[in-house]
């Protein structure tokens, strides 16, 4: 479990971070094509997810799947207010961290609940579903209103507002499934701790990377 101290720090790290990022246009709009490139790992998961349900999808998964899908093409957008180029082919920041990102919480989530005994493969599919997605949603609360938060204090033309409220939704929804399986329910605090772990590898990545150029 985090103690208190991690998480203070961790918020330090985050908010330099993300005042390089907004100081320098060109890093700026790299970020924004990272998100935007996070966004579509987590739609296209949720599209390759629906097959289990075959014809009758459910209509949180397609709403989901839809917005996700909508945050990656925003986020991208986003990057004409800064007067860019948002199909220039630029780095992802963080390179391969950005890249596994997603498909490493996925792994560490399906062990675990392998070894909670979910073998059945539409359960452990449908059950990794939502752990990850509440990792994920957990993740995006914070490092969205942080962000959000410092596009204000930049007056920045960018604003990621409607996003926090789609993904606040998000959050509330996945938490009402995990209740209606107590397994999940008790293994909510784990994987936030699991996502955490991975992200602070990414952010650290991101720190040795940016702020050399910044300082
Ligand atoms: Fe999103
Ligand atoms: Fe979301």
């Amino acid at each position: 479990m985090k103690t208190p101290k991690t998480v203070f720090s961790e918020k330090i790290h985050l908010d330099g971070l993300l005042e390089a990022i907004l100081s320098d246009k060109k890093l700026h709009a790299r970020w924004l094509y990272t998100l935007s490139y996070l966004e579509n790992c987590g739609a296209k998961k949720i599209a390759r997810f629906q097959i289990i349900f075959k014809e009758n999808v459910p209509l949180f998964v397609l709403q989901h799947a839809s917005e996700e899908f909508r945050h990656t093409y925003f986020m991208k957008k986003q990057i004409l207010k800064l007067g860019l180029d948002p199909d220039l082919d630029v780095p992802l920041l963080g390179g391969m961290k950005a890249k596994n990102l997603l498909n490493l919480l996925d792994v560490k989530i399906l062990k675990l609940l392998k070894q909670e005994k979910v073998v059945e493969k539409e359960q452990l599919c449908y059950f990794a579903y939502l752990l990850t997605t509440f990792a994920i949603e957990k993740r995006a609360e914070n490092l969205y209103n942080s962000y959000q938060e410092k596009l204000t204090q930049h007056n920045s033309k960018v604003s990621i507002k409607s996003i926090i409220k789609e993904e606040e939704n998000h959050l509330e929804e996945m938490e009402l499934k995990l209740k209606d399986y107590p397994i999940l329910w008790n293994l909510r605090k784990k994987v936030v701790e699991i996502e955490s772990g991975i992200f602070s590898q990414f952010l650290n990545g991101l720190f040795k990377e940016i702020l050399p150029l910044n300082y």
